[in-house]
């Protein structure tokens, strides 16, 4: 059993539909949805969460206030509060892994220095794609804002848990994911992680079993792309497939 927080969201429903041949899903979400498999619950109630993960291998953790821009006040209770309530009952009830909803926004002030400035704005002329340094795991986080504040207190939260309680925990910092799968302005271009990469990167660290902790950057192989993905190949054997590149009229 799987359980995915925040099932009702827009990549809650992208991971059930590609997920659910293969894992038995069960869903926690304070939005109710017809169609899927949810149990009302508030993450930032640690006790209504508590034994919401008896029983279960892994827990995909989704459930945030997913505004970039969002001000502390409404960030903190779900991503900071809420997302330790999750890690808590997880281990609390066994779970293996723990597949944790990162952002590219923990290293988003990269994108104010070239050539990344010039890239998201869509400036390519003197630009070779083969010559953009890749932004990687190693480098310093430059959150944006509280949410990538949040997402980096996320991650560093993976590491403890997965230290000191053993649990796997896959940290992935998603690039966009957009509802209809194609870019809608010039930088997704760069940052598009389309549904077919995402399921298979999460299909992928719900297989694996030797990875103890990692951060992945969830992104597409776009040509213009400047997030590394040669460290999950190294860690994982797996990586993207499509390209945003296509969508280029
Ligand atoms: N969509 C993207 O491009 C993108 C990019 C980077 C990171 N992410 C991260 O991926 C995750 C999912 O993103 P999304 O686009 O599906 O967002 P979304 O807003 O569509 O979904 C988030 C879900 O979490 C639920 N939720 C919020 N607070 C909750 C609480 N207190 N208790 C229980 N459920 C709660 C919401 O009701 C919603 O259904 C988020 O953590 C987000 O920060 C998304």
């Amino acid at each position: 059993m799987v359980v995915i927080t925040g099932l009702s969201g827009n990549i809650g429903r992208i991971l059930y539909g590609g997920l659910k041949d293969k894992w038995d899903i069960a869903g926690i979400d304070i939005k109710e949805s017809r169609e899927l498999p949810i149990r009302i619950l508030d993450i930032i109630d640690y006790n209504s969460i508590a034994n919401a993960f008896e029983g279960v291998y892994g827990v995909i953790h989704l459930a945030a206030n997913a505004n970039a821009g969002g001000d502390w006040k409404k960030i903190v209770g779900p991503n900071i509060i809420g997302t330790q309530n999750v890690f808590r009952a997880s281990q609390e009830s066994g779970v293996k892994k723990i597949i944790f909803a990162s952002s590219n926004h923990v290293t988003g002030l990269y994108e104010k220095e070239e050539p990344y400035r010039s890239i998201v704005t869509g400036q390519y002329k003197d630009l070779n794609p083969a010559d953009i340094p890749q932004i990687d795991h190693t480098m310093p986080v430059r959150p944006d804002g509280y949410y990538g504040v949040s997402k980096v207190f996320g991650e560093t939260l993976g590491r403890y848990y997965s230290e000191e309680f053993g649990i796997q925990v896959f940290c992935i910092r998603i690039g966009t994911v957009s509802r209809n799968d194609r870019p809608f302005d010039v930088r997704q271009y760069a940052t598009l992680f389309m549904h077919a990469d995402l399921i298979k990167l999460v299909e992928t660290c719900l297989e694996n079993e030797t990875v103890k902790f990692g951060i992945f950057y969830g992104v597409s192989s776009n040509t213009w792309k400047f997030w590394d993905t040669g460290h999950i190949k190294d860690c994982l054997g797996w990586q993207p497939e499509e390209n945003a590149e296509k969508f280029r009229s």
